[in-house]
């Protein structure tokens, strides 16, 4: 059993102590689609995204590009970063699915360091991603694994790594914590393997960093909220990767923050850490906004995504679990293309109504 009100007087307790910055950014939505520029740039993804942060967004990312844009889903007006992780299906008895609702996300930014140890900003052209996509089993031992967490709002209880085992009537919020150890050369190598978790300690600590990734950087946490699929319905939960057991969440971060804002915050040292109160941080105060409804009319894969119910996932996922190993149809020929988007949908199709703009979580617990 968690009590929220205690968590957030322990993490207010060892802010006295470490005195650090921390702040979070909150979004509406941008767009769902099978984009990403980190891991499939260019091209059609595998799998579907739920995708907040620059308006810029595309499948391909350059630092350049996401600057280059009028506007943000987040409440900092110069954050232009994307944020993006898989999107949540539901699978019904008869094996059709639809897409759950996403509502929204809250992007936590936390100093969590040694004393006195450097702490550096995510250089222009930085990017990482966080999770093992097709993951079926858990070792509790592995920060990597540790770091991808399911909050059942609504409902008490303690997190979860893999998908609760209850319904969560306030919505499923899901959740990854990202390395914050660097190498400090490599704005991104293969698999992610320019960052890392912590040579100790939790994978949300202060813990050391390896000698492989010297350099500390922000310890930055993802909340997605999502409506959760009801079990009276016989439907499962399943990602877009086809993942029914919820081990396999996972997030992807591309930098387009200002250059040298982290370190006017980090100088403010405890006034800064301020979690939702963005107005109690001088520099933050001045950038903050209210959420705006950004529309995305960058590119966008022409496809059904689950609005009304699809025989097959988009990208042809097949649905697997920790018993039932995923097979992959080797003969499917990815045949979707990009168009441009109106206001974050391929275009007025009849079964696509355009998604509501939705104000994001405010189910916050602090606990983090
Ligand atoms: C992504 O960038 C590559 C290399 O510059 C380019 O060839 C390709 O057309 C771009 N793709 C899209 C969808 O813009
Ligand atoms: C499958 O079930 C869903 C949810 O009940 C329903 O909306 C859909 O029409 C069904 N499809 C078929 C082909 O029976």
């Amino acid at each position: 059993m968690i009590n929220w009100n205690s968590l957030w007087s322990i993490v207010v307790l060892s802010s006295i102590v470490c005195a650090d910055p921390f702040w979070v950014v909150r979004h509406g939505t941008l767009v769902e689609s099978r984009l990403d520029p980190i891991i499939a740039p260019g091209v059609v993804s595998g799998h579907t995204h739920a995708i907040v942060g620059t308006g810029s967004f595309d499948p391909n990312y350059s630092y350049e590009n996401s600057r280059n844009s009028d506007c943000t889903t987040a409440n900092v007006d110069v954050d232009f970063s994307s944020y993006w992780v898989p999107a949540l299906y539901a699978q019904w008895p008869n094996g059709t699915f639809t897409k759950q609702k996403f509502r929204g996300a809250n992007t936590y930014y936390q100093v969590r360091r040694g004393t006195n140890e450097p702490i550096y900003e995510f250089p222009p052209g930085f990017r990482m991603v966080a999770g093992d996509p097709y993951r079926t089993t858990f070792d509790a031992s592995v920060l990597a694994q540790d770091a991808v967490r399911y909050n059942c709002l609504g409902v008490t209880g303690p997190e979860t790594n893999k998908f609760p085992a209850q319904y969560c009537p306030d919505g499923l919020r899901a959740e990854v914590y990202f390395p914050h150890c660097w190498d400090g050369v490599n704005n991104w190598l293969d698999g992610s393997a320019h960052v890392s978790y912590g040579a100790e300690g939790t994978f949300d600590g202060g813990g050391r960093c390896p000698d492989t990734h010297p350099k500390r950087i922000m310890g930055l946490f993802y909340e997605f909220l999502f409506d959760d699929v009801k079990p009276e319905t016989g439907a499962k939960r399943t990602l877009a990767t086809g993942d029914q057991t919820g081990y396999g969440f996972h997030g992807d971060f591309t930098n387009g923050w200002p250059t040298g804002l982290f370190s006017k915050i980090w100088a403010e040292g405890e006034t800064c850490n301020v979690g939702f109160s963005l107005e109690n941080c001088p520099p933050l105060k001045e950038v903050m906004t209210d959420i705006s409804d950004c529309k995305y009319d960058g590119l966008i894969v022409d496809e059904e995504i689950g609005y009304t119910p699809l025989d097959a996932l988009p990208g042809n996922n097949p649905v697997f679990d920790a018993e039932n190993p995923r097979q992959p149809d080797l003969n499917y020929v990815e045949k979707a293309q990009f168009v441009r988007a109106v206001n974050g949908m391929p275009g007025p199709g009849p079964e696509t109504p355009p998604p509501a703009m939705v104000s994001p979580t405010q189910v916050d617990s602090g606990d983090r």
